[in-house]
């Protein structure tokens, strides 16, 4: 019981496990392309304002040059009166001379590059180097740890090339996707924390009712097989798993039940033959008697101990069915040869009790089985129907062969089986009439056709009481025919 909840905890745990790493994965991909595309939006953005800060200092050089003429004042002059928040723009000349920057408070950025003309490693190099001539070009150019964006553009002033730089400076766009993150980098955990405890607490809950049904499983025994899981109908998959284990359990009871009452029939089928014997020995020793008596008294213990043989013989042999249960000794035999011989080892006490018996095998019928536990069905049934049929009748053995079976129909005109007791023929030791059938001198311990059914089962046939009534009583054997092309070969 401890190991089974131990098990149990770790199933609650690994689901946990799972379902929190699940979420982190759903969580990081989402965050991912969710950067991703944020990413994408501000440099889209950025890039368009970069490409309008430049398109429209162009148009103010331009207007500057109309009304001053040198484009390099001109350039100048738009620069001082350039505002674009967060924008800068430097202009460059021939041979990438810094000719004018807006907003020219000489910080490190400006330095860094403006340094363009004098040396390779300048951070701008790049945007130039991805600049051909008369197109523009965007960059991301580097100054210590920053990142910037850069746009960069080719015109033409009044005959005078000059290339227009805008940089992104300002930090808002990054600002923003560091908020992102900081706010992601906070939520995340907290949401696979709450997802982990949350989905634990939810697992165990789901387990309850398993731990709970273990722990009276785990009590019942062969003695406590009439209690039942407690089944708390919600209809889930563990209402199902304790109908299914109560179902199992009521299996188990009836069949327990089952063999209690077959030993205790056993036990009591055997005492009366046993006490019969030793009464009649015990009279017969109380004194001395003369032969005549001597030899009654061992008649009837003779009679006595066949009696108590017979049961015995039937008792193994459905012990062995049991036991071998559908492993049996086969060979192939035709069965109407089969029913011949019983028939007419049968006659003479069929004859007896004025009984005629008829058989008239039509057709030849293969079959494949333990050709004695086969005949011991028909003996049974044949002995039935003379034992329980009155002087006079008749009984009769039919055999057909259809759809692949075997159908042997043993009919009498008996008085037939009580309507109330037709459905138990087939029980163990039962008897329709036990107290007139266990006095008769035939009369048996009710295990003929409980073992006759079992050998029908265990050759894949079956046995079925077709009809009783006041007309006579009519059981069927239906046993499995060997097709007509194997049986050739064989
Ligand atoms: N042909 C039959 N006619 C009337 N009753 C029958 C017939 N066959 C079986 N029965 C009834 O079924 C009971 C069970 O039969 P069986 O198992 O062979 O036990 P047994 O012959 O030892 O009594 C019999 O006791 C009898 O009452
Ligand atoms: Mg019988």
């Amino acid at each position: 019981m401890r190991r089974g909840t131990r098990l149990l905890r770790s199933v609650r745990t690994r689901l946990a496990f799972w379902h929190t790493g699940v979420l982190a994965l759903v969580l990081v991909a989402f965050t991912a392309f969710t950067w991703a595309y944020l990413q994408r939006l501000t440099q889209d953005r950025v890039d368009r304002s970069l490409a309008e800060a430049v398109r429209s200092f162009h148009q103010a050089v331009i207007t500057e040059a109309r009304a001053n003429r040198n484009p390099d004042e001109a350039a100048k002059d738009a620069a001082r009166e350039f505002r674009f928040s967060g924008r800068r723009v430097l202009v460059y000349g021939a041979y990438h001379s810094l000719v004018a920057v807006s907003d020219s408070s000489s910080d490190d950025l400006t330095q860094a590059i403006s340094a363009i003309d004098r040396a390779d490693d300048s951070p701008i190099h790049p945007l130039f180097a991805a600049l051909a001539p008369g197109r523009s070009a965007y960059a991301t150019i580097r100054n210590g740890h920053d990142l910037i964006r850069s746009y960069a553009t080719s015109v033409r002033v009044a005959d005078q090339e000059f290339t227009i730089v805008a940089l992104q400076v300002g930090q808002v766009e990054r600002t923003v996707l560091g908020n992102f993150m900081q706010a992601v980098l906070v939520a995340i955990p907290l949401a696979l924390v709450l997802a982990g405890v949350g989905g634990y607490f939810l697992a165990r809950r789901s387990f309850a009712a398993v731990v709970d049904m273990g722990r009276r499983a785990s009590s019942i025994d062969s003695e406590s097989l009439d209690a039942r899981l407690a089944v708390r109908h919600t209809g889930d998959e563990m209402d199902e798993l304790a109908s299914v284990f109560n179902d199992m359990l009521s299996r188990l009871e009836r069949s327990f039940v089952q063999q209690r009452q077959f030993m205790a029939d056993a036990s009591h089928e055997l005492r009366t033959p046993i006490a019969s014997l030793r009464a009649e020995a015990s009279v017969a020793l109380s004194q001395s008697r003369t032969t005549a008596e001597y030899e009654r008294s061992l008649v009837h213990m003779r009679d006595e101990a066949r009696r108590l043989s017979a049961i015995v013989d039937d008792l193994f042999t459905l012990a062995r069915l049991d036991a071998a249960d559908g492993a049996l000794e086969r060979h192939e035999f035709f069965l109407e040869e089969l029913l011949l011989e019983s028939v007419s080892r049968i006659r003479p006490l069929a004859t007896d009790r004025g009984i005629a018996l008829t058989f008239h095998p039509t057709v030849e019928a293969r079959c494949c089985g333990d050709p004695l536990l086969i005949d011991r069905i028909v003996t049974n049934l044949l002995d039935n129907a003379i034992k329980y049929g009155s002087p006079g009748n008749a009984v009769l053995v039919e055999l057909e062969t259809s759809r692949g079976c075997h159908v042997v129909r043993v009919s009498d005109d008996g008085t037939g089986i009580p309507a109330d007791a037709q459905a138990r023929v087939f029980d163990r030791f039962f008897r329709a009439d036990a107290a007139r059938t266990r006095t008769a001198a035939t009369g048996g311990a009710g295990l003929g056709l409980s073992i006759a059914w079992r050998i029908a089962r265990a050759h894949g046939g079956d046995l079925t009481l077709t009809s009783s009534g006041e007309k006579g009583t009519v059981f069927t054997l239906t046993l499995p025919a060997i097709p007509a092309a194997s049986a050739s070969v064989a």
